[in-house]
């Protein structure tokens, strides 16, 4: 026939990619509250950022709430992954709802470390995106004490009554890159400014940037499995695109677009933290459907660790 004849399709796929170990302890926490209690159960604000294991969730049973005052007086309500401040707490329990906390414990340590330095009468500079459920759990541990710094500007125009006692914190699902930058441009205008003891961002969200920067010099394009509303997620489509390669990040292959393949024989497939293999495999099976794709998986580093269930789940668990 007059078919062009092109390369055969080559796909990088990532690793570590995927589900982190925090994902995977609050989505074990959700199916065992659900499979121990029945439905339905309720979680405040989705369990993890991601369109497929919420709306498989809602199959089962989970009704997602935004709000407290949503969930009936006695039911069990599971707190998101991503955390939650002092007072939604407090209002859970004067609802006299049994609180089943699903938080990561890189966000817990986040949130200690703030209460820490508040204790201490310190001023926080918390770097994160503004309205991000992370960022709203842990200004809500003091309120008063931290300020968000969302980029280098903010950081010229702030206004510190004591520049001897400020620290900073952030966001654990930060672009490395622009979350050193930011901290550079606080240490250049408060030399005294103090850090947390071992970096906020995550384990998960630097190995999954460390794979896309060293994997992706060797793709033309960049295909992220994750939602929109996903911080880590969009981090990594833009580590891309900062890079020159395009970026795409989508929530499985019927979000593709063909086009996107004219002319590419190299594709890096990674995947957001809160992304279920389930939709990387289905990507995969796209690209090999219809560009005869060959796929090799690459491992920048092994990924070992693993959290136990909450203590309050498990001693429930047992009482059932
Ligand atoms: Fe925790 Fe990092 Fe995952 S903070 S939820 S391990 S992306």
């Amino acid at each position: 026939g007059m078919e062009e004849v092109a390369n055969p399709m080559k796909v990088i796929l990532a690793s570590p990619r995927g589900f982190c170990a925090g994902v995977n302890m609050a989505i074990e926490c959700l199916d065992l509250a659900l499979k121990t209690f029945g439905a339905p159960v309720y979680v405040y604000h989705e369990i993890v950022h991601n369109k497929y294991v919420v709306e498989t969730f809602k199959k089962k049973g989970a009704i997602f709430v935004d709000d407290v005052q949503e969930v009936p007086p006695k039911s069990i309500l599971l707190f998101s992954a991503h955390g939650v401040s002092p007072e939604i707490r407090q209002e859970a329990k004067q609802r006299e709802l049994t609180a089943i906390d699903a938080t990561c414990p890189l966000v817990t340590k986040v949130h200690l470390e703030a209460i820490k330095f508040a204790k201490l009468g310190y001023t926080i500079c918390l770097i994160g995106h503004e309205g991000h459920d992370e960022v709203i759990g842990t200004m809500g541990e003091a309120p008063e004490a931290i300020v968000l710094v969302e980029t280098e500007k903010d950081v010229d125009t702030l206004e510190i009554a004591d520049p001897e006692k400020l620290a900073y914190l952030t966001q654990t699902t930060l672009s490395v890159d622009d979350a050193t930058r930011i901290i550079n441009r606080l240490k250049e205008r408060f030399p005294a400014i103090k850090g947390p003891p071992k970096a906020d961002i995550c384990y998960a969200t630097q190995n999954r940037q460390e794979a896309v920067r060293i994997l992706g010099t060797e793709a033309q394009l960049v295909l992220v499995l994750g939602s929109q509303n996903s911080s880590n997620s969009q981090r990594l489509k833009e580590l891309a695109q900062e890079s020159g390669t395009p970026g795409y990040l989508v929530d499985g292959a019927s979000d593709i677009q063909a086009e996107w393949f004219d002319g590419v024989d190299g594709v890096l497939v990674t995947a957001g933290a809160s992304a279920p293999e389930d939709v990387v495999q289905e990507c995969l099976d796209y690209l090999v459907e219809k560009f005869d794709a060959k796929i090799e998986t690459r491992s920048i580093r092994e990924e070992e660790v693993h959290f136990p269930l909450p203590k309050e789940l498990r001693k429930l668990v047992q009482l059932s």
